[in-house]
């Protein structure tokens, strides 16, 4: 198989790239607020230092030593008699559906970027408003933005590698930090800082239930972009002298970071003008623009800030999500770049269009399953389930069926023995069980 390379800090953007997005700005700080702060954000930052950052040196592995497309590196690698483990590789299936609903809300997005030069909403009530006849009321306008979404994605999967994904990333990636650490000095200088800082960082144990915590260990792995095959198709395309470790590192940093900004400036924002935290999905769609009115003419600025930098994370991500399939699909049914990317729009095209009507009065009953629409079964399977169900794949991959010396010559150069041996620990046993706990606890087996 032809792959194209990255350049070194091409494929470090690339991989932040993927893993800084919706998660961090849109769904991060919603989340944060729905159960309560402090204690979830730990549960948050305990599970990425513990096992989000060790699957994520795995996942990279699998790639750089693969050097295939997701299907085709499990099934190199696996030993004879185990070739079994190429199925591990249709995580990479998981992208498509993620994305059902990953485009819509970056068509949201888009939408709010459209709008706001107009003004921002004075009350919450207006904001509720706006948000619901968009999303309740205006399926024509919703498809509509969801299909501009499908298409800028598309065109820039479609240029590959070098000239699409690695060039929108070193453009967008330092583009969205500027503006985030841009509008977090400004947050600094607010009242309503303070109380986000606390708001964030003082655990209150009270508020942390199972949910709480399955919740926190299945955003991490989506935050990190992990357990769908997103890393190990980049890393397919690894420069040859790259430093897993050490990306892995600056990676699972930056996305780190970059949650805890945009959730301080989000909770600043808020707090400055005794606005409620726990608003759910609609955060950052109906509190934060009436929020922003409060600033005048200035708030409309830092509302379309805020908004570019949520669409150049989405757009960044969504790419990542949608590379692994088509790279399948190059590689193992010979379609061209274009023919693949085409092929894949369609398909998460038309069930995205049925998650967006599930969230709808007129159409909603009929997308919806048990009372639940669409839109949120496919988040809910995807974050909690199936990507947890990919990192545990991966970390038993690594950790007992791949080539121990070939691992172990790798990472040790990288790592040193000693780092070496507590990842391997990591990867062997805490990731692994944590992760059946996570899976048992969601079927009902053991309550957490
Ligand atoms: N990490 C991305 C985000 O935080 C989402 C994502 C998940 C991207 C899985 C690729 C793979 O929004």
């Amino acid at each position: 198989m032809k792959i194209q390379r990255f350049s070194k800090i091409g494929f470090v953007m690339a991989a932040a790239g993927s893993a800084v997005g919706l998660g961090n700005i849109w769904k991060f700080p919603y989340m944060t607020g729905e159960y309560g702060g402090g204690a979830f954000v730990l549960v948050y930052l305990v599970t990425i230092a513990f096992i989000g950052f060790s699957v994520m040196v795995a996942e990279m592995l699998i790639g750089a030593l693969g050097r295939s497309d997701t299907v085709g590196s499990f099934e190199k690698l696996a030993p004879p008699g185990k070739k079994g483990w190429k199925y591990a590789g249709f995580m990479g299936f998981n992208g498509i559906i993620i994305m059902t609903f990953y485009s819509v809300v970056i068509g949201w997005i888009f939408y709010y970027l459209f709008t706001l030069t107009t003004g921002l909403p004075e009350t919450t009530q207006e904001a509720k408003g706006i948000f619901e006849a968009l999303v309740s009321n205006s399926p024509a306008v919703s498809i509509f933005f969801h299909t501009v979404a499908v298409i800028i994605v598309g065109y820039i999967v479609q240029r590959g590698i070098k000239s699409g994904i690695e060039k929108i990333n070193l453009l967008l990636m330092p583009a969205l930090m500027l503006i985030l650490f841009g509008l977090l000095l400004y947050a600094f200088t607010l009242d309503g800082f303070k109380e986000a800082f606390s708001f964030m960082f003082e655990p209150k144990w009270d508020k942390l239930n199972s949910e709480a915590i399955v919740r926190a260990v299945g955003h991490s792995f989506f935050t990190l972009s992990l357990g769908m095959g997103a890393i190990l198709t980049y890393a397919a395309s690894l420069p040859k002298e790259a430093n897993i470790t050490k990306t892995a590192l600056i990676v699972t940093f930056m996305d780190t970071l970059i949650a805890l900004v945009a959730g301080l400036v989000i909770f600043s924002f808020l707090f400055q003008f005794g606005a409620q935290p726990q608003q759910g999905p609609g955060l950052v769609f109906i509190s934060l623009p009436t929020i922003l009115d409060n600033f005048g003419t200035l708030g409309i600025f830092f509302a379309l800030l805020f908004f570019l930098a949520l669409a150049f994370a989405g757009i960044t991500s969504a790419i990542s999500l949608v590379e692994p399939v088509v790279q399948y699909l190059i590689d193992r049914f010979d379609f061209t770049r274009t023919k693949a990317v085409v092929f894949i729009s369609i398909l998460y095209w038309i069930v995205g269009v049925a998650a967006l009507l599930s969230y709808t009065k007129s159409y909603g009953d009929i997308f919806s399953v048990a009372q639940k629409p669409l839109f949120d079964i496919l988040e809910y399977t995807t974050d909690s389930i199936l990507l947890p169900l990919g990192g545990f794949l991966i970390a038993v991959f690594v950790g007992y069926i791949l080539d121990k010396d070939r691992v172990a010559s790798q990472l040790k150069k990288e790592m040193g023995n000693r780092l070496f041996t507590v990842w391997r620990f990591s990867i062997r046993y805490v990731a692994p069980i944590a992760l059946v706990f996570m899976m048992l606890n969601l079927i009902g087996i053991i309550k957490l």
